[in-house]
């Protein structure tokens, strides 16, 4: 009897001991210093059961300490603000692709919520199932562009999307961060990290822009100075929308904070819808904005295929093929 008590015991240190030591093993710690904007702050970045993760370790500038976890539902995500994707979206060749890989880039970003707004009438199926796969989460909706800008020869792109993604903030949203992310730009992801933190307004410079190749603030000797800008038109605020985010309060603040149907003028319009808010006002991020962390690529326009032959082709795996291209 003694004897088998004993026993029980020791299987059951046993037992803490393997489980213990799976455990360390299944973490890897890896120890980076990248961000920028909490120079105080060290980074670990950690592998584990619960997934991949990024830990800020002491108190940078901003005072931002926590832990991030890139599984979606886990608790301590949740210190976290809120980020709100705002992602215009419309039905073309390209639009699968697109979004295919900004939902890869979200995917390794820690409590966001994509708002993915199609500038149809109906939702489209495949859209819809491509974001039930991501495990992001994320609102389907839609905002057809009006027909009297549809006619025009410059149209005001996304715009009636961008509207429909601020409607649902207003109406879902209190605290955290928006951001208008076109589908086809480029993110590098240190970009949220650092957006997430915005009180106000952030800017940063964008890639790819105009003659000058840059659009960005002009930062001298430490302060906002200006904007750098191919295309400056009597803009106050000549930047692109890849360039800012706004928190999500200040927004609440301003209930007639609106993006205009105006081409070219969509970003200095809503930004001064936004008043009371002044150049001044701008947090410069991107280490006072000498780096770039997004890319307003583009995409070559594909024409539409030609019809399946359903003659020679229509008991093949063709049509299934043919429902995913444009
Ligand atoms: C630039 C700006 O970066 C856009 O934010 C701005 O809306 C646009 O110009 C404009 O001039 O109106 P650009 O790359 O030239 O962007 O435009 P697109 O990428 O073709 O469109 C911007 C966004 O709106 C994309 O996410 C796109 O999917 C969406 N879009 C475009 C629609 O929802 N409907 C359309 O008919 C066209
Ligand atoms: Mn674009």
């Amino acid at each position: 009897m003694r004897g088998s008590i004993k026993m029980c015991v020791l299987v059951m240190i046993g037992a803490a001991i393997i489980f213990y030591q799976s455990h360390l093993s299944n973490t890897l710690v890896v120890r980076i210093e990248t961000n920028q904007e909490l120079p105080n702050a060290k980074e670990e970045m950690f592998v584990d059961g619960n997934g991949i993760g990024v830990a800020a370790v002491g108190a940078g500038n901003s005072g931002a300490v926590g832990i991030l976890n890139i599984n979606s539902n886990s608790h301590s995500q949740l210190a976290l603000p809120p980020l709100y994707i705002i992602t215009p979206t419309y039905y073309r060749a390209e639009q699968l692709p697109e979004l295919t890989r900004l939902s890869h880039t979200l995917m390794l970003v820690p409590n966001v919520h994509w708002l993915v707004i199609e500038d149809a009438h109906t939702k489209s199926p495949l859209v819809g199932e491509l974001l039930e796969r991501t495990s992001l989460k994320f609102s389907h909706l839609v905002a057809p562009m009006p027909d009297k800008y549809k006619k025009r020869k410059v149209k005001p792109r996304g715009v009636s999307n961008r509207n429909r993604g601020l409607q649902w903030i207003r109406e879902h949203a209190t605290n955290g961060v928006f951001y208008f992310a076109d589908d086809d730009n480029t993110y590098d992801l240190r970009l949220f990290e650092q957006m997430r933190f915005t009180k106000k307004v952030s800017m940063w410079p964008v890639g790819l822009i105009t003659k000058l190749g840059v659009s960005s603030p002009i930062v001298r000797n430490g302060t906002f100075d200006g904007f750098y800008d191919g295309w400056i038109a009597g803009r106050k605020f000549p930047v692109d929308m890849a360039g800012f985010a706004v928190s999500v309060k200040f927004l609440l603040e301003r209930p007639n904070a609106t993006m205009p149907f105006k081409p070219g003028f969509e970003e200095d319009g809503f930004l001064r819808s936004l008043a009371p808010f002044e150049p001044k006002d701008i947090e410069l991020l991107a280490s006072n904005c000498t780096k770039v962390l997004v890319w307003h690529t583009q995409t070559k326009k594909n024409e539409r295929s030609q019809p399946l032959d359903m003659v020679k082709y229509g008991t093949t795996n063709l049509v299934d093929l043919k429902k995913v291209i444009f």
